[in-house]
Parts: C-alpha cells; sequence; structure tokens
C-alpha cells in the first residue's frame, strides 16, 4: 500500500462530529433524517433469555447449542458471557478508547490516513455519497493477523492503548475458533466446516467509535441502519449507555448494555457461508442528547485466499445455493460502493 497521506487538518476537522459538536449546537444538514425514522421497542427478557449465550456452555450443553442456533438463524445475534474476559478490561478498553478521543486534534490526526478508507482515525462521511451521514467517529485499526497490523494507525497515546489493543485482539481471536465449531455442531454439521472456509488467519478488523451526544436525536443516527461486511462482528459497548438496535421483523429492538457482556452479530459474508441459515442482522446505531458513548466493534473475515461462498454441507437438492462466489477483494469493494447508496451488499451476492 501506498505511504498513508495524513489528511489535511481543516478538511478533516470539519467533518468530524466532536468537531461539529464542540462548535456549534447546529446540526449540519447532511446529518438530518428529515422524516426521522421508526421508533425502538424495548424487550428486555429477550436479551436475558433467547438471546443471551454461555460461551462456556458451549461445548458441552446441547441446550446452549439450540440456543444459538436459533439466535443466529431468527435474528443474526446475540450477547455472550462467561467468554473469558474480565468485566474490568473490558471496562478498561472503553476508558483507553475515550482517553484517545479526548486527545487534542493534532494528536488523533497522526493516525489519519487520506488514502485509506479502512485504516486510521477519520469519519464515516468519506463513503457516505449522498447518504445521511453517521453522527460519530472512528478509529480503524487492523487487530490481526500480526502480519497486517500497520503500527502507524495505533495510537501512541493513552500509552495503555495498543498493549490493551494486542491483548483484545488475542483474546477475541481465542473466542474464534470455539465459536465456528458451535455454529457447525448447531447445524449438525462436522465440527470443522465453518473454521475450513474461514481459516485461521482470517482479518479482524476493530473499529472504535465514538458517538458525541446529539442535541436532535430524534433526527440523527450514531450509524443508519446496515448489516456488517463481515462474517461475523462482536461490540462491545460502554455500559450505561443505549444505542444499538436491531431490526426483526420489519420492527427495531433496542439492544440491553448488560455489564460483562458482548454483543456478537452475523454479517454478510456470515449468512453467505451458511447459504441463508443464519441471518446478516440490520443494526443501526440512535443517538441521546445526554452522553457521548464508545463503542469497540472487530469485524471477522475470511482468510485473503478463500473463495468466499456457500459451504457445500449446506447445499443440497432442497436447499439450493443462494448467493455467488466471490473473492474478498472484490466483496470489499462491493461492500463500501453499495453502502455509499444505501443498499445492502448481501442483495447483490443473491444467485
Ligand atoms: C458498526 C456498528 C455499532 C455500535 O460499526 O458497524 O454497527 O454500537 N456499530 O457502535
Ligand atoms: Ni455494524
Amino acid at each position: 500500500m501506498a505511504e498513508p497521506i495524513p489528511l489535511p487538518k481543516k478538511e478533516l476537522s470539519s467533518k468530524l462530529v466532536q468537531e461539529i459538536a464542540k462548535n456549534s449546537n447546529e446540526i449540519p444538514e447532511q446529518y438530518l433524517h428529515k422524516n426521522g425514522f421508526p421508533q425502538a421497542i424495548d424487550a428486555p427478557d429477550l436479551w436475558k433469555d433467547a438471546l443471551l449465550i454461555d460461551f462456556s456452555l458451549l461445548s458441552s450443553s446441547s441446550t446452549e447449542l439450540a440456543k444459538l442456533r436459533s439466535a443466529l438463524s431468527e435474528w443474526g445475534c446475540f450477547q455472550v458471557i462467561n467468554h473469558g474476559m474480565e468485566s474490568s478490561f473490558l471496562g478498561e478498553m472503553i476508558e483507553v478508547s475515550k482517553q484517545f478521543f479526548e486527545l487534542p486534534l493534532e494528536e488523533k490526526l497522526k493516525c489519519s490516513a487520506a488514502n485509506d478508507i479502512f485504516q486510521g482515525y477519520g469519519s464515516d462521511a468519506i463513503y457516505a455519497g449522498n447518504q445521511t451521514i453517521n453522527w460519530n467517529d472512528r478509529l480503524f485499526v487492523t487487530l490481526y493477523p500480526e502480519e497486517k497490523r500497520q503500527l502507524k494507525f495505533w495510537p501512541t497515546k493513552p500509552e495503555k492503548f495498543r498493549g490493551m489493543i494486542q491483548e483484545y485482539s488475542m483474546k477475541l481471536t481465542n473466542m474464534l475458533e470455539p465459536l465456528y465449531k458451535a455454529m457447525a455442531r448447531s447445524l449438525n454439521l462436522e465440527e470443522d466446516c465453518f473454521l475450513k472456509h474461514q481459516g485461521k488467519n482470517g482479518l479482524i478488523t476493530g473499529r472504535f467509535s465514538l458517538y458525541p451526544r446529539c442535541p436532535c436525536p430524534e433526527r440523527v443516527l450514531g450509524v443508519k441502519p446496515h448489516s456488517d461486511g463481515a462474517t461475523l462482528a462482536f461490540l462491545l459497548p460502554e455500559n450505561g449507555v443505549q444505542g444499538l438496535e436491531v431490526l426483526k421483523d420489519d420492527v427495531w429492538h433496542k439492544v440491553p448494555v448488560i455489564p460483562g457482556a458482548l454483543f456478537v452479530n452475523f454479517g454478510d459474508l456470515g449468512e453467505v457461508m451458511t447459504n441463508g441459515v443464519f441471518k446478516s442482522v440490520m443494526h443501526r446505531v440512535v443517538t441521546n442528547d445526554a452522553k457521548d458513548r464508545i463503542s469497540v466493534a472487530a469485524f471477522c473475515t475470511p482468510e485473503d485466499s478463500k473463495i468466499i461462498g456457500p459451504v457445500s454441507e449446506l447445499i443440497g437438492d432442497h436447499k439450493p445455493q443462494l448467493f455467488k462466489r466471490f473473492d474478498i477483494h472484490e466483496f470489499r469493494r462491493m461492500f463500501f460502493e453499495n453502502y455509499a447508496k444505501g443498499r445492502r451488499t448481501i442483495e447483490a451476492l443473491k444467485l
């Protein structure tokens, strides 16, 4: 890749939501959903039972596997507890992320790249196209595999940040293999079925997001409705600040924050891989006028060398192949092209 060129400060800072929010109470037009959007319902009990997975039981309990299967096939998401990461560690991840966004603009701009939309500090405005822009700033960094990391985008401040990111990546990576195996077993497939399509060195991209408090939450979205361009994604939200919502049967549902839990969702590549058996969930982030919100997302994709498509085990006489085969580079291009037009890539991948 060519050497990254940091965006000129003036150009980027005019697009940074943190700067916009700091300098004025007016929300620029491009961030306003003029006709608003449908409200979400609250169904807290769902997230205490059907959509709550105990990671430590996945290797031994058929009840837990059945829950995993129905969560992924009906919703495309769940929250996971007992995953081996301490609540205090997760709290610290959020804390160092918050400290990063609190740094002076000059310091943060050291991690920006004008010519790479997949890396560094910046704003979603660059791939918004003509769409309403998301009310957040973010830092994208490659977490895994190690040889793909571009440390020039890894902040050197706060001092603990790099060590924390490193530890978080390692812990997430350790969750992947058991999770892919459990998914396969939940469908009565050979347990390496998804793992071998995914490969062990698939890219994991981290996205640290700041959603500044917003004076007009009924017209502004932190992230517009979308599904992720990943096999699956992990989301660590900040305790005490709700924002994430998921769509099921045309109804938006609030996702409560459960301290110590991670939110896991399937993305477009996961839906393709399972030939539509597991769903890539549509989700969005709403804003609020009381508090900034931080989240840390990690997107897992297959190894670069893999041809992505439905696994043969899920294609048969009564189960026609629903999606094309393609490579990851083709997919990435398609994803951002479609995102900028407000379309889901999964639609373009259907046969
Ligand atoms: C995303 C996303 C949710 C959140 O970055 O794709 O859906 O709560 N984030 O930050
Ligand atoms: Ni998302």
